[in-house]
């Protein structure tokens, strides 16, 4: 019977699989045939016209067409273009492609959606501390829908440099600072974007950035110089990447940097050798805004040389630049570049478009019926709120100082509580943030005014130079006329009658994000004067923090009583904050970058090397500073909820692993404390032994699980051989025999530890 059974469904899984496969084959086919046809007529112009970018510029209003753009586009010399949204807008240029161009070729439209399009979701950086792939996923298909309703079919995310420096603003974009974590949330946002077919209705094409190790800039500095050995690069760095290339996202993005002293942009051993030959990618690369240009100014080359080096390298499409439109024809002439490497790279572009639906329908992303159905629909908002909760992360509740109580008088102080702008962060697509709920419209909402006041307390900055800096980028800060001294003495005035004050502070939006680097991350100092002022008033303060990045805390931690991150929060902001303030929702975020003590600290990440002198404070000589603890402030993974959880029995089937077996460890979560609440255990390895050095730990698997009060659950994780493959010194990707620490706990930092010895043939 059983064997009956297991032959059926093997003949059926046969039958699929000739059908499926076949059919896989004729569509292949088919688009090969079709491209192969339009490529005949094509000229080599209008060849390399495809592989052209131009970005159509827009303000916060709606799109502006650029004429210039406009005329090209009509000579058959633009494959897509970016930046331009809003079914009209859209519709205008595609016409342009369909009816005045020779062979009708569609458009691709690009566009930054990052952390949603109209509905605005938290910063990336926010919604990986929800550990929540599916949510993450959720928020990702959203956008997508809401994109594609405005025209879009193709968006610049998802963002997966690993980011261990929180100097870079652009740590904001990503989801920090793990190779493991980042390559699932990798996988999520190319699902959520691209579904399972990218020609339906409800998707756009993705594209994986930015290829490669961007966030590895020295000293966190936008654009700088990276460096970085090869087994650094393939254990910790290009995971993500890879990840993503698995999901099968359409497109990737090179990066402004270099990698092994060749930019990006040009470096045909990451293009090649490892995108297309090993992780076998076959989807086209985009440059990052004029990369190729840059690398002029890299010291790799001329105009000419630059263009030979990037197509011949792997770049297929030259964003914004239009060195290719420039040099490529006349580079052919002059026989450096090959009219089959033109060809190559033209194909690829036209197959994403075929992918896409374009050529049988290219206006199927221009549907006005879809404007009014999908943008900022009551599902997505609810998602937004959702999400928004889920991304916050309690570093500090002395005294169970949160949640607050509506009866006790509340003083909400602060230049964040009552602004807007600030709310949907940086790279906010086309959101529009006088639609976001703002702190005090919620809490006016929700509990009414009769317990609660509110003093701005201070700008939210007072430096000059700064201020310009910003303002000069539409950073849109308008300063309170009155001193800092008046701003500080009206909110210790209205503090006054208050049981607790709730400081909301932070950062503006444009102080993380692109060309964003910071080097001191404290608060601003006019927003610790006025802390410190609160401080004096001897009331319990909680901090609310809206920030794009880690910020250095020390004094914080030391004197508020409570702290809670609300990153960038998106168009629920208000609400979602008000939930969580009040116990509404119960936090359950968990930092993925560890929050230093200090600058002095960074690089900083939880999954250091032992060194050969590891930290011992009674010794001298070890590894560690004079002024300074060497571990985090808040490390990796760490964040607390309104309740408590306890670990307990930490328990392991075996103490040897087989290759092809496999070994669960477990560990029993008690919810101690009083609200039912979501908690995220955390399972950690370290290779205590190496034929190179290994970290003191690895994330390896994580669980998020819902106790009731007085609830245990037990978790279970299963330990395989492949989980604990690396990169050897000659980058083969395998695991060694030997001891293996297991760590399972609420973060990186408080664990319970067990072992076993893998066995190798
Ligand atoms: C530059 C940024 O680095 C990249 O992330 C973005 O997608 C492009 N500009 C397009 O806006």
């Amino acid at each position: 019977m059983k064997i009956q059974f297991t032959i059926r469904n093997f003949l059926f899984l046969l039958f699929y699989f000739l059908v499926f496969k076949t059919e896989c084959q004729v569509s292949q086919s088919k688009m090969d045939l079709f491209i192969e046809g339009l490529m005949k007529k094509m000229t080599l112009e209008e060849k390399i016209g495809q592989l052209n970018l131009p970005s159509i510029g827009f303000d916060i209003t709606g799109p502006l067409l650029s004429k210039d753009v406009e005329s090209k586009i009509q000579k058959g010399l633009v494959g897509g273009v970016f930046n331009t949204y809003t079914v009209n807008a859209v519709k205008k240029l595609q016409d342009l492609a369909i009816t005045k161009t020779r062979l009708k070729i569609p458009l691709l439209f690009g566009f930054d959606v990052i952390h949603g399009h109209r509905t605005i979701f938290p910063i990336p950086l926010g919604l990986s501390c929800s550990w929540n792939l599916s949510l993450i996923e959720k928020t990702a298909n959203a956008a997508a829908l809401e994109a594609n309703a405005e025209g879009l079919c193709w968006t610049f995310s998802p963002m997966v440099d690993i980011s261990r420096d929180p100097r870079w603003g652009r740590v904001s974009e990503g989801a920090g600072e793990d190779p493991f974590l980042g390559s699932m949330v990798a996988n999520a946002y190319v699902q959520g974007y691209q579904g399972s077919q990218l020609d339906s209705n409800s998707t756009i094409m993705a594209c994986v950035k930015h290829f490669a190790l961007y966030g590895a800039a020295e000293s966190g500095r936008d654009y700088n110089t990276v460096d970085m050995s090869l087994v650094k690069m393939y254990n910790d760095y290009l995971p993500p990447y890879k990840a993503a290339i698995e999901a099968g996202v359409g497109t990737v993005m090179t990066a402004f940097n270099e990698i092994n002293g060749i930019p990006a942009s040009g470096n045909k051993w990451l293009l090649m050798d490892l995108l297309r030959n090993q992780w076998k990618f076959n989807g086209f690369v985009v440059t990052d805004y004029t990369a190729i240009n840059e690398m002029v100014a890299h010291g790799y080359g001329n105009e000419k040389t630059v263009c030979t080096k990037a197509l011949k390298a792997g770049v297929e499409m030259d964003m914004v630049g239009e060195l290719y439109l420039k040099h490529l024809a006349q580079l052919v002439k002059e026989k450096k570049i090959k009219h089959s490497e033109i060809n190559r790279a033209c194909k690829l572009i036209l197959e994403a478009k075929y992918k896409l639906g374009l050529f049988s329908d290219p206006y199927k992303f221009i549907r006005s019926e879809k404007e009014k159905t999908e943008i900022r629909t009551a599902d997505k908002l609810a998602l937004s709120l959702e999400a928004a909760i889920e991304s916050m992360v309690l570093l500090k509740n002395k005294n169970q100082i949160l949640p607050l109580k509506k009866d006790q008088k509340i003083a909400f102080i602060g230049p964040f509580v009552k602004d807007k702008r600030n709310l949907i962060g940086n790279w906010s697509g086309a959101g529009d943030f006088k639609l976001a709920i703002s702190v005090w419209e919620a809490l006016e909402q929700n509990i009414g005014l009769q317990n609660i006041v509110y003093a701005k307390g201070c700008n939210v900055l007072e430096d000059e130079k700064l201020i310009k800096k910003l303002n000069e980028h539409d950073g849109q800060i308008i300063l309170e006329k009155h001193s800092p001294e008046a701003l500080i003495l009206e909110a210790i005035e209205t503090s006054k009658s208050a049981d607790v004050i709730v400081a909301m502070l932070g950062e503006t939006f444009g102080m993380s994000g692109e060309a964003a680097s910071r080097s001191d991350i404290r608060l601003p100092e006019n927003q610790i004067n006025l802390l410190k002022a609160l401080k004096k008033t001897g009331k319990p303060i909680v901090l609310l923090l809206m920030n794009g990045r880690p910020l250095c805390l020390e004094w914080e931690d030391e004197h508020m009583e409570g702290i809670l991150e609300t990153w960038f929060a998106g168009s629920q902001a208000g609400e979602a904050i008000y939930k969580v303030l009040y116990g509404e929702a119960i936090p359950s975020g968990k930092i993925t970058m560890s929050f230093p003590r200090n600058i002095g600290q960074i690089p900083i990440y939880y999954n250091v090397k032992n060194t050969g002198r590891p930290l011992d404070l009674n010794q001298k000589y070890t590894s560690k500073y004079l002024d300074v603890e060497n571990d985090a402030l808040y490390p990796f993974g760490y964040g607390l909820s309104y309740t408590e959880f306890k670990y307990k029995n930490l328990q392991i089937d075996k103490k040897q692993l087989h290759l092809k077996d496999s070994l669960i460890v477990s560990i029993e979560v008690e919810n101690t404390g009083p609200f039912d609440a979501t908690e995220t255990v955390q399972l950690y390895i370290q290779d205590k032994i190496g034929s190179i050095t290994r970290p003191v730990k690895e994330l390896k698997g994580f669980k998020k699980i819902y106790l009731k009060k007085g609830e245990t659950k037990q978790v279970k994780f299963t330990i395989r051989e492949p989980m604990l493959r690396f990169y050897n010194e000659s980058l083969k990707f395998k695991s060694e025999s030997g001891e293996f620490q297991i760590f399972i706990g609420k973060n990186s930092r408080d664990l319970e530890n067990t072992y076993f010895h893998l066995i190798l043939p």
